[in-house]
């Protein structure tokens, strides 16, 4: 078991969606996947997390919508604005699934806002993991127009959009090693 992990958890990589291929991922899968992220540790069982889920035609509304908040608070040139467009329309179109990291705060603000976004990052690690085993790509992208697409997310007043994880086919076999400054000189043994 602990072998297994320890491959998975190397194995994990930001895969972008210009890698993924074409090949469908099913709705059942992404429950299980959803289902892992459930279970990530919580102070006090706020359970801060929450998923918008966007396929086919809804994943294109939420390109669509992701274009025209980036354009509204962008000084780029026309040429950059389609250009940034573009990419933002074709990773949507790559993507066979787009979940937007969503976390609420609980009524009573109990808990501190960092603890919140720590619970939720842990749900994340679980989906990227579970990903990871599964051989589907997948990464957490973190655009500053994510606060701004609340209403389009249907999110309350105590909800925020922490960004997108994107996800798609992907073979992780013989990926490069990923880097990393060594652990020796982060830790200190007491
Ligand atoms: C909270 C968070 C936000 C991230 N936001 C972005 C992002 O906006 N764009 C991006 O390209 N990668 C983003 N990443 C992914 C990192 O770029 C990626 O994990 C890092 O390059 C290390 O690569 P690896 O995960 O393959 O080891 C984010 C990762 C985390 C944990």
């Amino acid at each position: 078991m602990s072998k297994e992990i320890d491959k998975i958890i190397h194995q994990r990589r930001a895969v972008f969606p210009k890698h993924y291929s074409d090949e469908n991922i099913s709705k059942k899968t992404i429950l299980q996947i959803l289902e892992n992220a459930n279970m990530a540790p919580t102070h006090k069982y706020t359970q801060p997390w929450l998923f918008k889920i966007f396929s086919k035609e809804s994943r294109l509304k939420l390109g669509t919508e992701m274009v025209s908040e980036y354009k509204k608070n962008s000084q780029d040139s026309i040429k950059n604005l389609n250009l940034k467009e573009k990419k933002i329309l074709d990773k949507c179109n790559k993507s066979k699934f787009i979940i937007a990291i969503c976390m609420k705060r609980d009524d009573k603000d109990l808990i501190p806002e960092w603890e919140e976004i720590a619970a939720t990052s842990m749900a994340v690690q679980n989906m990227w993991l579970s990903c990871t085993s599964r051989d589907i790509g997948c990464y957490w992208s973190s655009p500053s127009y994510a606060k701004n697409l609340k209403k389009f997310l249907g999110l309350k007043k105590n909800e925020k959009c922490l960004g997108f994880f994107y996800l798609g086919k992907f073979q992780h076999k013989n990926l490069k090693k990923t880097r990393r400054d060594n652990i020796e000189n982060k830790i200190s043994w007491f």
